[in-house]
């Protein structure tokens, strides 16, 4: 109990737990502590850690609670305090923008965090941005970022499935890999990464598969690379537009278009439907069952929808591409595909989309090429 205690406490983490059980601390804690002239070499990357809260920042009533805790209470700079191993790989600071569960991230903190690192990534004196995020929105976060920022740098979003008070947590380990990965010079010009669990995910095909796993991010076509014994391996380059070669920007706008989503299911009430589309969305986002189909007596009311805003079909399946024009009449209803992206990724791109056109044409070339 002594070391879930301690465990528990911040700042010299792992080094202080091995001291409380009266073990010497491992090398890595002791060459991060040690004087600046002992292990100056080259100069370190220097890195900025958004906190933006989640179970990274999360904390249990005791050792065993790996479920049930609260997210977002734990300062980044407490976050970084408590992997003093950080150091041998770059030089971070701390800075706080939220303290919040990812659930209730909105389009407003969106913008706001996209703004904060893109003006970081502009400064000759940050080499890498990394941001600490809860994992049930982490890959909208990290696919916003990767339409929108306009930089070559590393940017790498990452959280933790266990507070920093339960046995085995993963985010210090995933916080050190995120780091190491961010210091690297072949993350650049990859786009948004997301690093949990020793693999490196584009930030447009990661996706949280499980509620409670700490293995639960997977990508569509497999990770860009892993991450061992603090080195990065990429085995795979992203094949989409991202950051710098995208049309999409965020200097100078200030909300984004309202785009919902509407979840099909077995005997789904129409007037659900109609009632969300009335809530003056630019687009709507219909998540059919399998290949993003929809049922004979919500056709009617799609089309409905279809006078005052974009629909757009997607998947519920969780992967897999939406085909035109199969079981569906697309070219007729006028209606956009999804292609393989998720419906809450979809949101994402119609609504960014929606700042340049309205043009279901163009929105379903967008789907295509990104
Ligand atoms: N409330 C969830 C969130 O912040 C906690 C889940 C997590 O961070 O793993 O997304």
């Amino acid at each position: 109990m002594t070391v879930a205690i301690v465990r528990s406490t911040t700042a010299g983490l792992a080094a202080a737990a091995l001291l409380g059980l009266g073990l010497s601390a491992p090398a890595a804690a002791q060459d991060a502590a040690a004087p600046a002239a002992q292990t100056q070499a080259a100069a370190k990357p220097r890195i900025v850690i958004i906190g933006t809260g989640g179970t990274i920042a999360g904390a249990g009533a005791s050792s065993v609670n790996t479920g049930d805790y609260d997210s977002a209470k734990v300062a980044v700079d407490k976050i970084i305090a408590a992997v003093p191993e950080i150091k041998q790989v770059a030089d971070v600071k701390g800075e706080q923008i939220f303290q919040i569960g990812s659930e209730s991230f909105n389009d407003e903190r969106l913008l706001k965090l996209a703004k904060r690192v893109s003006e970081l990534a502009k400064q000759p004196d940050v080499d890498a941005v990394m941001i600490t995020h809860g994992t049930d929105t982490i890959e909208e976060t990290a696919y916003f970022l990767n339409l929108t920022l306009k930089t070559e740098k590393p940017v790498v979003v990452i959280g933790a499935m266990r507070p920093g008070t339960a046995l085995s947590a993963d985010g210090p380990l995933n916080l050190y890999n995120a780091a190491v990965v961010a210091a690297s010079p072949e993350a650049k010009g990859k786009g948004v990464l997301v690093v949990m669990n020793d693999e490196i995910h584009s930030a447009r095909d990661v996706t949280k598969s499980n509620a409670l796993k700490v293995e639960t991010f997977e990508s569509l076509y497999g990770p860009l690379g892993v991450v061992v014994e603090s080195k990065p391996y990429f085995y795979r380059l992203p094949a989409r537009p991202h950051t710098t070669a995208t049309e999409f920007d965020i200097d100078g706008i200030d909300s984004l278009p309202k785009v919902d989503v509407f979840y099909a299911h077995v005997s789904m009430d129409p007037k659900a439907l109609g009632a969300l589309a009335g809530l003056g969305g630019k687009a709507l986002i219909y998540a059919g069952t399998g290949n993003g189909s929809v049922a004979d007596y919500m056709e009617a009311p799609l089309t409905e929808v279809r006078k005052s805003a974009l629909v757009v079909r997607a998947t519920r399946t969780g992967s897999g591409m939406v085909v035109r024009n199969g079981e569906e009449r697309d070219d007729e209803q006028d209606w956009v595909t999804a292609a393989d992206q998720s419906p809450q990724k979809a949101r994402l791109l119609t609504s960014l989309a929606l700042t340049k056109t309205s043009d279901p044409k163009v929105l379903q070339e967008m789907f295509w090429k990104y």
